[in-house]
């Protein structure tokens, strides 16, 4: 039995590719077939190596051909040439799982990433070398980049995953958005990517090499495009395929900003816009964006859960319609691979934005009718018939006679997703905590630190990231009539720390953080000096170094100065500068080294009087994991800012007191006209981050530790844990379609509201309108639905009637609960 499923086991994974894969003009060619490809990304360390096959496994569900990954860095070569591929950091077991799915892989190796990732995914030691300048002709970085490059090369090659090997992966990518920030490093930087694209070169992986938004893309690297839109794209060299790297999905979140949404019709819109006009490979970023753990997240700023409004949402369920609607439009454009690969291209221009294309072989014909129009509908009229396209769409005819598909017709489920308390606990809102206040007697008053210098220095340099805490302490004297004594005292500090304690003789006298995006501010409050010792302590907290720009691994991080005493009498006002003093510095804090986070810490808890608002203290408490196998989240609601922990697993920063401002969200959002990151926001005036993911493989059936590392002060008593999952699914769909209703696996309980006719609101607040079905809409759906996972309602007046809505075309409108 044993050796039956070995055998199974290893004949259905063995399962290896043949491929070759080349380019011409119009496509990638994998096995000599030029290919429609679509494509998604998901980075590996954004999840666990548990919910792998499952992401991978809808990502091909959902249409997809290929997975695109970064590799990051800073995550493999934490220390120089001490490497970590454990765990999430498990790349080929990842790229196996893309094999075994029988996808592609599109591996970018960068090794810059960008990607909203701690630092752009470059270590930062390597910014402490001597002389070392990143991204330009620099002998120290070339030398480095190159030895990290090689060394994934070669591991991907010892496992044979490139195509050319008959492995999965069909590209790769050196470098990343170079283009888009070359300009400040003038002819060095020329230089440089004719030097990524020849060592990459030398490399000799088998597959195509990309570089992204790099015109200059030397021979033979493979310019693409990165955007919201990329139908005007033209590669550098019009002999290479027109390829789209990163179409974003939806975008990034900062800490004090709102949640970004991009419409399903756009997203649509712009991919098949694309493949109207040329396009051939197609890459969603982000098809799962996932969850930034631990110290990953980039910045400044970055948000723990990076969600990206993919179609796959943070914790790996479906984000309907988005997931749906975009599967059919692949489905559509896999049905016209040839015609789209080989064909010959014709374009019809109707003015107004609206236009056709048709692709011709000799085996028949595939058209798109685009209407870029963002206010009007264009009726076109084509071959004696007649069409309409609404305003911002595109319709896609596979035969050039029949519509299959139009961007904006969406004719998928929308799921509402809901949160529930955690049934394994009796009171699952009450945990009971317990605390350690963090030990800072040294640095508050003693001003003790590992190092010294006489200049305040960048946060980067002293710490090498080891950890977001730095103190900056000194010791000042006065003589009892040193002039600058006084009633009147301040203290002012020129800060980029992305978030700044100041503590005087052991007083906490305030703390400050960056707002609205301006990292360098000044800090100043009133302080008590004495005649005699005293001790300053700066607590500098990075949250997330910097990932983005020209030079950017120089933006300075911590307390750059001056830092001075100000002292005010009746007729002066005097500064004393600070910032030449002799400075003690010290990584991290006791906490931290002293692990209090794992669950086997051996530290004193105490259960007493339990503290609140008070800041620099640890929380702890025990608790049960839900039931079954929905996703889990803990409720941070109350909290300040700091960093948790479920048993040891750091699931990273939490800030949710940083609320966001209360303007620039739409209650309606328009899927017409060119989408930005600040169009369709959500959630203005609240918490940035409430909920966070506790990925199920760091849960255990018995007793779960979670730990708290409170900064400024906030009230765990809220803290619980819950699960999420589909509440109702909704669908608002015009007769002549099929739509299908499922619950994730889980039967629909019943139909909440169903009216075939003119029904008005949206999913959670439907309507009917003026003129209904006949037959009673919600006990069809009963029938057909409920105790079902699944359902198939054709949408037509055969089942539910003939309302007379004016002539105007009859829709049907669905909740039903799950
Ligand atoms: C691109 C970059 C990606 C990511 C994206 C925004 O410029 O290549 O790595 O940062 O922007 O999410």
């Amino acid at each position: 039995m044993v050796s039956l499923r070995f055998i199974l086991c290893c004949l259905l994974v063995g399962s290896s590719y043949a491929t070759i894969v080349s380019h011409d003009g119009r496509a990638i060619t994998i096995d000599g077939h030029r290919r429609v490809l679509l494509s998604g990304s998901i980075h590996y360390p954004r999840s666990t190596p548990e919910m792998w096959p499952d992401l991978i496994k809808k990502s091909k569900e959902g249409g997809l051909d290929a997975i695109e990954t970064y590799v990051f860095w800073n995550a493999h070569e934490p220390t120089r040439r001490q490497y970590d591929f454990s765990g999430k950091l498990d790349l080929i077991r990842f790229l196996k799982t893309i094999k075994d799915e029988g996808l592609y892989g599109v591996l970018r190796i960068g090794p810059y990433a960008c990607a909203e990732w701690n630092y752009g995914g470059f270590p930062v030691w390597l910014h402490n070398i001597p002389g070392m300048v990143f991204r330009t002709t620099n002998k120290a970085f070339m030398d480095e980049m190159q030895n990290f490059t090689t060394m994934i090369v070669d591991m991907v090659k010892k496992e044979k995953l490139f195509a050319s090997q008959g492995g999965p992966i069909i590209l790769a990518q050196i470098e990343n958005e170079y283009g888009n920030v070359m300009g400040p490093y003038g002819e060095a930087g020329k230089t440089y990517i004719k030097w990524c694209a020849n060592m990459a070169q030398t490399l000799d992986v088998g597959v195509p090499w990309i570089m992204c938004q790099q015109n200059d893309a030397p021979q033979p690297m493979l310019n693409t495009c990165n955007g919201f839109y990329c139908d005007n794209f033209k590669p550098n060299n019009p002999n290479t395929p027109k390829m789209w790297t990163e179409n974003w999905t939806g975008w990034f979140k900062q800490w004090g900003g709102k949640n970004p949404h991009r419409t399903t019709e756009d997203v649509a819109y712009s991919v098949a816009k694309f493949f109207q006009r040329g396009g051939t490979f197609n890459n969603y970023y982000m098809y799962h964006g996932g969850t930034n753990f631990d110290r990953t997240a980039g910045g400044p700023y970055i948000t723990t859960s990076y969600d990206y409004d993919a179609p796959l949402d943070e914790y790996g369920n479906l984000n309907q319609p988005k997931y749906g609607h975009l599967k059919k439009l692949h489905d559509v454009l896999h049905s016209m691979e040839k015609t789209l690969t080989y064909g010959n291209i014709s374009t019809i221009d109707f003015g107004k934005s609206a236009s056709a294309t048709i692709y011709t072989t000799g085996e028949g014909s595939s058209c798109f009718f685009g209407n870029g129009n963002e206010n009007s509908d264009a009726k076109i009229s084509f071959q004696g018939k007649s069409y309409v396209v609404p305003a911002w769409s595109v319709t896609i005819l596979p035969d050039c006679k029949t519509e299959a598909y139009n961007t904006a017709k969406i004719t998928t489920q929308i799921s509402m997703m809901v949160k529930k308390p955690n049934e394994a606990e009796d009171d699952p809102s009450t945990l009971k905590w317990s605390w350690r206040p963090e030990n800072m007697d040294d640095f508050l008053l003693k001003g003790k630190g590992e190092s010294t210098k006489t200049q305040l220095v960048d946060q980067k340099v002293v710490s090498n990231d080891q950890s977001d805490y730095l103190w900056y302490m000194t010791t000042v004297k006065f003589r009892k009539r040193d002039l600058v004594l006084g009633k009147n005292m301040t203290l002012r500090i020129n800060s980029t720390a992305h978030v700044l304690h100041a503590f005087v003789n052991g007083k906490h006298i305030g703390n400050q953080h960056a707002e609205n995006g301006k990292f360098h501010y000044v800090f100043e409050k009133d302080a008590k000096f004495k005649s005699g010792r005293n001790v300053i302590s700066l607590l500098s907290i990075t949250v997330g170094l910097q990932n983005y720009g020209s030079f950017f691994e120089s933006v300075p991080t911590g307390i750059t100065g001056p830092i001075s005493i100000i002292g005010r009498n009746s007729d002066e006002t005097i500064v004393k500068d600070l910032s030449a003093h002799k400075w003690s510095y010290k990584t991290g804090l006791n906490g931290f080294e002293n692990q209090l986070f794992r669950t086997e810490s051996p530290s004193k808890w105490s259960a007493e009087s339990v503290p609140l608002n008070r800041s620099m203290t640890w929380y702890k408490a025990t608790f049960k994991a839900p039931f079954g196998n929905d996703p889990v989240v803990v409720d941070l609601l109350g909290l300040g800012k700091g960093t948790a922990w479920v048993n040891g697993n750091n699931i990273g920063r939490y800030w949710p007191a940083f609320i966001s401002s209360g303007d620039g969200c739409s209650v309606k959002c328009n899927y017409r006209g060119a989408y930005h990151a600040e169009k369709c926001l959500t959630g203005c005036g609240e918490p940035t981050q409430r909920w966070y993911h506790v990925p199920r493989s760091f849960l255990n059936a018995g007793d779960n530790t979670l730990v708290l590392f409170e900064e400024m002060g906030g009230n765990p008593s809220l803290v619980n844990f819950q699960t999420t999952r589909v509440g109702s699914v909704c669908a608002n769909v015009y007769e002549k379609n099929v739509i299908e209703l499922s619950c994730d696996r889980k039967p629909i309980s019943a139909i909440k509201f169903a009216s075939f006719g003119n029904p008005n609101g949206n999913c959670g607040s439907f309507e009917k309108g003026t003129c209904e079905e006949i037959n009673n809409a919600v006990d069809i759906l009963t029938q057909e639905c409920v105790g079902k996972e699944k359902c198939s309602i054709d949408v037509s007046t055969e089942k539910f009637g003939a309302p007379d809505c004016g002539g105007a075309a009859r829709r049907l409108a669905i909740e039903a609960i799950c």
